[in-house]
């Protein structure tokens, strides 16, 4: 590659990393009021390293963070200094205080620095809380608008078969309908495949669970035909109740069961509780039985040492550790090993999607059954 290319790759993927991800309500949020508290902080000089090392592992967009530090302007920064001191001496005093050089000198520069110290708090914690606020606002707005200009996007369409997904479970125990109705609200997973231009039409979704996520993409009329299976009985008898007879869900363990022929398969959040050999197989009967052209989907942790792949890598744990999903020993693997093993097995990487989510780190990937299976090479993707 040119060095010119090489350069623009590299600075590309250094403005994504400061970015966090696309812009998200939460994401402007959260990034605003860290900005806000680290800038009114008395620590002049270090409010750029304190957005780095605050933003990068959480995955929070840096440049927004630090645009909002400015608000320490050095003509507004006096103001601010003079509201945190009268701040503080109303929480340690229960009064204003009237500033003197004198008190520079001797014990008072001790008090002087506390009601600095707890003014800066609060008025940190105040600022973040509306600006923050006052961002997610914004950037919802901001949302819509690019939402309203993707005309692969109908936000009504989408909202309403969420909803008719939402019903289906009505008569499921509590506990499952509350769990449904959060992962249609809250995980991206569904929207990002509805963005995907891809034809779904006979779908298989190995380890379904409760089965909301085909169902959801049925319900959006992008599925022509849909199998589940999972070896969670439980799941299963919730997944059928909503299915009625659209669908077609069964108790299987995925280690044995046949994969039928598909157009599009999907493995969302189950590959790490399968140990590395069985996760290995399943990629190749996947692979086998994918259609020429058909789509693989695959979701999960991208292990590796960062704060939020450990902490999803421990909430997965807690999953199994509560009963809430059935598994043994989880084996997590990188992002890297997934596309490997994915190569090796015939198969074209064609993307990989950074899940949004605050602190977590899932990562999707796409993968093709080319229709020439000569056309692959072990370095395609
Ligand atoms: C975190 S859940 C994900 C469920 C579903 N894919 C979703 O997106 O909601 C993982 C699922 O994998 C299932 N699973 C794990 N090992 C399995 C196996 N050997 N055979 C079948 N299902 C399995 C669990 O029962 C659980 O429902």
């Amino acid at each position: 590659m040119p060095k010119h290319r090489t350069f623009l790759a590299i600075s590309r993927r250094l403005f994504h990393r400061l970015r966090g991800g696309r812009l998200e309500p939460w994401r402007a949020g959260f990034s605003v009021a860290l900005g806000l508290f680290v800038g009114v902080q008395p620590l002049y000089g270090l409010h750029l390293p304190l957005c780095l090392i605050i933003c990068l592992p959480l995955r929070l967009d840096v440049i927004l963070a630090y645009a909002a530090a400015n608000i320490s302007l050095p003509l507004v920064a006096p103001i601010i200094v003079l509201t945190e001191i009268q701040l503080g001496s109303l929480v340690l005093d229960g009064k204003l205080v009237a500033i003197h050089l004198s008190q520079l000198r001797g014990g008072s520069v001790v008090h002087l620095a506390a009601q600095l110290g707890i003014g800066a708090v609060l008025l940190g914690a105040i600022l973040a809380t509306l600006g923050g606020l006052i961002a997610a606002q914004i950037a919802q707005l901001a949302m819509k608008a690019r939402d309203r200009k993707d005309s692969r996007w109908d936000p009504r369409g989408f909202a309403d078969a969420i909803l008719r997904t939402r019903l289906r479970y009505e008569s499921a125990p509590a506990k499952d309908r509350h769990y449904v109705a959060n992962k249609l609200r809250f995980d991206p997973i569904i929207r990002v495949i509805c963005e995907l231009k891809t034809h779904l039409g006979d779908v298989v979704d190995v380890g379904c669970g409760r089965g909301q996520l085909g169902l959801a993409l049925y319900e959006l009329g992008r599925i022509q035909a849909l199998t589940g299976f999972d070896w969670d009985e439980r799941k299963i008898a919730t997944a059928r109740i909503a299915a009625r007879n659209d669908v077609d869900y069964s108790t299987e363990d995925v280690q044995s069961v046949p994969i039928p022929e598909a157009d599009t398969i999907l493995i969302v959040d189950v590959l790490h509780y399968l140990t590395i050999e069985v996760q290995d197989n399943l990629l190749e009967r996947v692979a086998a039985s994918l259609r020429p052209g058909g789509t693989l989907i695959v979701r999960d942790v991208d292990a590796r040492r960062t704060f939020g792949s450990l902490l999803t890598q421990f909430c997965e744990r807690l999953g199994v550790h509560f009963n809430m999903n059935r598994g043994g020993m989880l084996k997590f693997s990188s992002r890297q090993w997934h596309s490997d093993a994915l190569r090796r097995h015939g198969l074209r990487v064609t993307g990989t999607v950074t899940m949004p989510g605050l602190f977590l780190d899932n990562v999707l990937l796409l993968a093709v059954r080319p229709d020439d299976p000569d056309g692959v090479s072990p370095t395609d993707g």
